[in-house]
């Protein structure tokens, strides 16, 4: 059945995340595994504007079905974006504008030239660049989708599952309309099939692997695609590749993966870097400097109580003493009383009579 553009623009709306239970993850926080993972897929979303800002200097500007598609589908994945940071800001790593703009400013220079380039392919080319950007984005949403899935399953905990099956029903919608587009537009045109073979072949690449440093992406792939259950997705991913016309046995996934050193495609085993993580490291940091707050306010009112028990004793300490000064005056003035009334009777005395 085809897509129906009008009905996704209608019903298209921002991830539902505000009821969220967010106290469950102070209760039960995610593994640091998941958190870093999720900062990668944070980093996607967020970037979506960037990915549309190359995509609107092709001929697929000129089709109002597919703007009207990618006005809300970014939008949606603008959403996607800030439900995943307020996870990440519950654990205490920065996950604000001022993140989403270093993440922007450290593509360097290749960030500038990549719209002039593709803008120059693309329109060189011609209308059949229209099916590569549809499969291109069929098989990133397809990914995804299955990405959300595998980190629902890796993570036990209700509160993130509710959330990622809710960002996965969108993800299921965005595929729906790249994957039946794809497969319009390769059914049409044996050069759209020969030049979209060549495209995923030669430049396609893990969802984000473009944007992220390389370990990063070793990292997430890794971590829900790696082992046994990722491998059943990666299959799946490329099985409906597949089924796209003139696309059969690519093994685009299996293949991509495998340069990143995961699934049965890997000839050496993941780069995953476990320093240089400056998020993980603003984790652990955040965490010690939460601990050591604890630490600095027990030891301040520990203080606080010793600086009390200190005063208190000096307080009766001094006490004691003006007592005891007082005591000693009285003695002193008893005793030279006693020695002026004995000086007195010596002086009143006979002579001869002392000794
Ligand atoms: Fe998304
Ligand atoms: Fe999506």
């Amino acid at each position: 059945m085809a897509f129906n553009i009008r009905a996704f623009a209608e019903n298209s709306a921002r991830v539902r995340f505000d009821d969220v239970n967010y106290d469950a993850f102070v209760e039960q926080p995610l593994s640091s595994d998941a958190l870093r993972t999720l900062r990668y897929m944070s980093d996607v979303e967020s970037h979506t504007i960037c990915y549309l800002r190359d995509l609107l200097v092709t001929p697929s500007h000129k089709d109002p079905e597919i703007t009207a598609f990618l006005t809300h589908w970014a939008y949606e994945e603008f959403w996607h974006g800030e439900a995943l940071d307020k996870v990440l800001r519950m654990h205490g790593i920065p996950a604000d504008y001022g993140h989403i703009r270093n993440v922007r400013l450290a593509q360097g220079p290749r960030d500038r030239i990549s719209p002039i380039n593709q803008a120059v392919m693309a329109n060189v080319i011609g209308e059949d660049f229209v099916a590569v950007h549809m499969s291109w984005g069929a098989i990133n949403e397809w990914s995804a989708h299955s990405a959300y899935a595998r980190m629902v399953e890796r993570e036990d905990h209700p509160e993130l599952a509710k959330l990622l099956r809710r960002v996965q029903a969108q993800e299921s919608r965005h595929l729906a309309f790249y994957a039946s587009q794809a497969k319009e537009r390769l059914a049409r045109s044996v050069r759209a099939q020969k030049l979209t073979r060549w495209a995923m072949r030669n430049f396609w690449g893990p969802v984000g692997s473009t944007i992220e440093p390389r370990h990063e992406t070793s990292f997430v792939l890794d971590y829900l695609l790696g082992g046994p259950k990722g491998g059943v997705h990666v299959e799946r991913i490329d099985a409906k590749m597949d089924e796209l016309p003139g696309m059969a046995n690519l093994h685009l996934v299996r293949n991509a993966f495998g340069r990143f050193g995961v699934g049965p495609g890997a000839t050496s085993a993941p780069r995953i870097r476990l320093h240089a993580l400056p998020d993980q490291v603003r984790l652990v940091g955040s965490r010690v400097q939460l601990e050591a707050g604890h630490a600095a306010g027990r030891a301040g009112q520990a203080a606080e109580a010793a600086r009390q028990r200190a005063g208190a004793a000096a307080g009766s300490a001094r006490q004691r003493a003006g007592q005891a000064a007082d005591t000693a005056r009285q003695a002193a003035g008893q005793a030279a009383e006693v020695a002026r009334g004995a000086a007195e009777a010596r002086d009143e005395l006979p002579a001869g009579a002392t000794g």
